[in-house]
């Protein structure tokens, strides 16, 4: 069986990790432009100013996306560069440069999909309060409009927010990521009701403002949860733990119930309601009408896993990595089993097609001296991945996968010390190269998962 003839092979970025050009064409500010340039906020100073430069630049890329034979390209839109002020004045000069990049991958048949907000939050709204002010949704909203109103004669697909626990918990918990604060936990809550709010609204006005029928998701995160054997009540065990309450509550926003239950469901998952109980703010019937608007597919980012088995007493219990357990140059664990049990247990429970909208990993990548990019660990990792992957597609209704990333870039708090791409990106001069992994994902692309 295999992969469906139209799966959709793809790779993506972000915003602020790519464009560069922070002070051109009319771009406003948002919170990672400023958080940057306070002394030790990002590995050795770095910041996204120039990154990869790809707001010039993007023509050459869509070039190499072209030779990759990728058949389409997830990238956001920042939108402090499309509202300057995050509401009201429309830049148009910010909008071009989306609009342009759009034509140049339809022209080379390559098909966009946008996520709308991928961590760029616009600096005025921050001042306003930013996920804590409840007014949020309505500005999202606004932002949703404008761009369905301007790409939407061409772009059909959209994710609405990128990964809502690293952009509340990161930010607002572990002071990982911008704006870099520790808050009391309700103001948590808060944000992520609002931030679920903002979702809804945004999944309305883009429907309603569409000129074509629009195809609308969703991208969470989380540690996925994989059985250690095939028997029933290890299945059973990953299953029960990819959905349940995190044991720590200063690290609340790492799972997957609180964020997903509501939006397909229409309500937060009993469990966490009990628990967390004390934190909640006021949760009204028309939240959940909003939050649950319904979506077309459900986007997942997919890194890693957890190996679990039924413990005695039949709790299901996590199995400890032995010593030496293989790791990326981040240090996160290869467990390829993820992009099996992650997406057939997400399916099961939400019953939405299934894209995985980021999988990748780090490597120690550098130019050999024969001038390439040798990333034997890469294709070992993406082969491994897809493989799994590949017994997900036959079981639930998955519809693409997209690489993280296509090219090196800004990898926030860790610069550009890490490097995630498909092509290396010579951050000097700004010279692009494929990678071996490149050139094997165009083959595992050209033949649908022939060379696994
Ligand atoms: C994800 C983010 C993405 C990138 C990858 C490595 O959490 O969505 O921007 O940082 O991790």
């Amino acid at each position: 069986m295999g992969f469906a003839k139209d799966f959709v092979w793809g790779a993506a970025t972000s915003a602020y990790q790519v464009e560069g050009a922070v002070n051109e064409g009319g771009k406003g500010k948002h919170i990672w432009d400023i958080y940057v340039k306070e002394p030790g906020h990002a590995y050795g100073g770095h910041t996204g100013d120039m990154a990869c430069d790809h707001y010039h630049r993007f023509k050459e890329d869509v070039a190499l996306m072209k030779e990759m034979g990728l058949k389409a390209y997830r990238f956001s839109i920042d939108w402090s560069r499309v509202l300057p002020a995050g509401t009201g004045r429309v830049n148009e000069e910010g909008i071009k440069f989306y609009s342009d990049l759009v034509d140049c991958l339809i022209e080379s048949g390559i098909e966009p999909y946008v996520t709308l907000f991928h961590w760029e939050l616009p600096y005025e709204i921050y001042k306003r309060g930013g996920w804590l002010n409840p007014d949020i949704a309505e500005w999202f909203g606004e932002y949703a409009k404008i761009i369905a109103e301007r790409l939407s004669d061409r772009v059909s697909h959209y994710f609405t927010l990128n990964e809502p626990q690293c952009f509340i918990g990161l930010s607002y918990l572990t002071k990982e990521h911008a704006p870099g604060l520790k808050l009391p936990l309700n103001d948590t809550f808060l944000m992520s009701h609002n931030a679920l709010r903002a979702h809804g609204r945004a999944v309305q006005m883009l429907r309603e403002y569409g000129k074509q029928p629009l195809t609308i998701g969703y991208a969470p995160t989380a540690t996925m949860c994989y059985p250690e054997t095939d028997k029933s009540e290890d299945i059973e065990a990953a299953r029960q733990m990819l959905f349940s309450v995190p044991q720590d509550i200063n690290n609340w926003t790492w799972n997957v119930a609180w964020w997903s239950d509501p939006v397909i469901f229409g309500h937060y998952p009993e469990e966490f309601v009990k628990s967390y109980e004390s934190y909640l703010p006021e949760i009204t019937d028309e939240d959940m009408k909003i939050i649950s608007e319904p979506i077309d597919v459900y986007g997942q980012n997919i890194y890693n896993g957890k190996c679990v088995r039924m413990g005695e007493g039949g709790k299901p219990e996590i199995v400890e990595r032995y010593e030496g357990f293989p790791k990326t140059a981040i240090d996160w664990p290869v467990t390829p089993e993820c992009l099996h049990w992650g997406p057939r247990f997400l399916y099961e429970r939400y019953k939405k097609p299934i894209y995985i909208t980021e999988n990748g990993m780090s490597c120690h990548d550098m130019v050999s001296s024969d001038g390439k990019v040798h990333d034997p660990n890469r294709i070992d990792f993406m082969a491994g991945y897809i493989k799994e992957l590949r017994k997900a597609a036959e079981e639930v209704d998955l519809r693409g996968y997209f690489h993280w990333s296509l090219m090196d870039n800004f990898e926030w708090a860790k610069g550009y010390s890490e490097r995630f791409g498909l092509i290396y990106v010579n951050f000097k001069t700004q010279e692009r190269i494929m990678k071996d992994s490149a050139y094997w994902y165009a083959d595992m692309i050209k033949t649908n998962g022939g060379n696994l």
